[in-house]
């Protein structure tokens, strides 16, 4: 993790080599006084970016002036010097005003967004936008694809047979208005925070993502730009988060509940556990299938209280007085689910795609099962064809790994531990060594699996 916002002093410590280096070159990279190279080496050292020199900097990346190479060395810079936290609110500014912002406050009924930052097995809006729509809120929810290890939103709902991510603003208008509907899951159109768009992509090629002030601002350039008016943020801590440790998860937290609050959004963040993948699948179509019985009343409890806990709070910051759990168990939930299904082109009663080949993996010991390391399940799943390497790429409906047993399961010689899922039978090797070495069976447990919900910021 790069420095914490504030710390970016050390200065003192470097060779002078700002005066020393060679003049800045390339008439495409200079502006207004400013200059690409100038404003790379001022962050390299230690120094304070000024609002003109971050308006500028974002504005000339997102305009193609300075070039991506560019902006790769500042973010490398931003990642182990830090921002404090007028440069993070000043980079957000300049990030939503990269593009244009929606606006929904004249719709009937009050809007709230969920965003997680990311996790394995982490299915939780696919059950909690329709709820929370059901409670009354309209759940303008944008959403990304998968990159790495951890899964996409759109990903997992491209396995609806007929399910279109793509929704035009005036549509989305009219489902958020709908009181049958009020929810939709949809790609954030190509106007929505343009620099960060081309930003993430870098960042995902550079080693630059685990930096609190680049995920604050990211994250809340978009939630700011999507026009809602309450955001109930789930900031995942744990072996398969971005962040490792709670202290940098409850950094992340307060940054971004600032800059919410700064911007009129009344916002609020759980720091939820992500040591083990939640629920009991990682995958496109397993996991679709697994929020569907979420929504019928059963599914796995840790994915029934996650989504519980966070409906909550969202029907609280819209200042609705509904209980959630009445909801889920009386099915107007998943009377919502399927209506905004339907409003997108999906068939709720379709069949969901199935993998071509499975392999089941079982049990080498007798024991309690202590860990199952969320990071190695990801990766697993990944690698069965169910995330992507690449933007762009095409991810498979089907492929993904099934969990028989999880933390405080007893399990004996032989069960199954886990069913891989895949198109492409070759990668089931790979896919069974992360596995190997994700999970510990031990005969005289520690305890019983932590809290999933470890903190609350707002
Ligand atoms: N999600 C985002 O949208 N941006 C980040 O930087 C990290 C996670």
């Amino acid at each position: 993790m790069g420095n914490s916002p504030g710390t970016n002093a050390r200065t003192a410590d470097l060779p002078p080599t700002a005066d020393a280096s060679p003049p800045d070159t390339g008439p495409t990279s200079r502006g207004g006084g400013h200059s690409a190279v100038s404003i790379i080496r001022a962050k390299r050292d230690g120094g304070e970016l000024s609002d003109a020199q971050i308006d500028w900097v974002v504005d000339a990346f997102t305009r193609g002036i300075v070039a991506d190479e560019q902006m790769s060395a500042l973010a490398m810079a931003i990642l182990l010097r830090g921002m404090n936290r007028r440069e993070i609110g000043r980079w957000t500014a300049a990030m939503i005003g990269s593009g244009s912002r929606m606006d929904f406050t004249d719709l009937p009924r009050p809007t709230v967004d969920k965003h997680s930052t990311g996790g394995v097995g982490d299915k939780i809006t696919l059950p909690l936008a329709p709820l929370v729509a059901a409670c009354g809120a309209a759940v303008p929810q944008l959403s990304g694809r998968g990159l790495g290890h951890t899964g996409g939103t759109l990903d997992k709902l491209e396995s609806i047979p007929g399910w279109q991510a793509d929704v035009t603003v005036p549509r989305m208008r009219e489902i958020l208005a709908d009181p049958a509907i009020g929810a939709v899951i949809c790609a954030a159109g190509a106007d929505l925070a343009p620099a960060d768009k081309r930003l993430y992509a870098l960042r995902d090629v550079t080693g630059t993502v685990e930096s609190i002030p680049l995920i604050a601002s990211s994250i809340m350039s978009k939630k700011i730009a999507e026009g809602t008016s309450a955001l109930v943020l789930d900031v995942k801590v744990g072996t398969g988060a971005f962040l490792k440790t709670l202290d940098e998860a409850r950094e992340l937290a307060t940054v971004m509940v600032e800059l919410g609050r700064d911007a009129g959004v009344k916002t609020v963040a759980l720091l939820t556990a992500m040591d083990a993948p939640l629920g009991r699948t990682a995958g496109n179509a397993l996991e679709v299938a697994e929020s569907v019985e979420v929504l019928a009343g059963g599914g796995p409890a840790d994915v029934v209280e996650l989504t519980l806990t966070l409906a909550r709070e969202m029907v609280a910051q819209a200042g609705l007085q509904v209980d959630p759990a009445e909801v889920l168990a009386d099915g107007r939930a998943m009377d919502h689910w399927r209506s905004m299904i339907e409003a997108q082109g999906g068939d709720p009663d379709a069949a969901l795609p199935t993998a071509r080949h499975t392999e089941v993996v079982r049990a080498e010991a007798a024991g309690v099962l202590t860990r199952l390391d969320a990071m190695g399940v990801g990766l697993a799943a990944w690698q069965l064809g169910a995330g992507r390497a690449r933007q762009g790429e095409k991810v498979q409906a089907g492929a993904g790994v099934e969990m028989h047993a999880k933390p405080g399961d007893s399990v004996t010689v032989g069960q199954p531990l886990f069913t891989l899922h895949t198109d492409t039978p070759e990668a089931f090797d790979a896919a069974v060594e992360s596995l190997s070495g994700a999970v510990s069976v031990e005969s005289a447990p520690e305890g019983k699996p932590g809290e999933l919900v470890l903190g609350r910021v707002g």
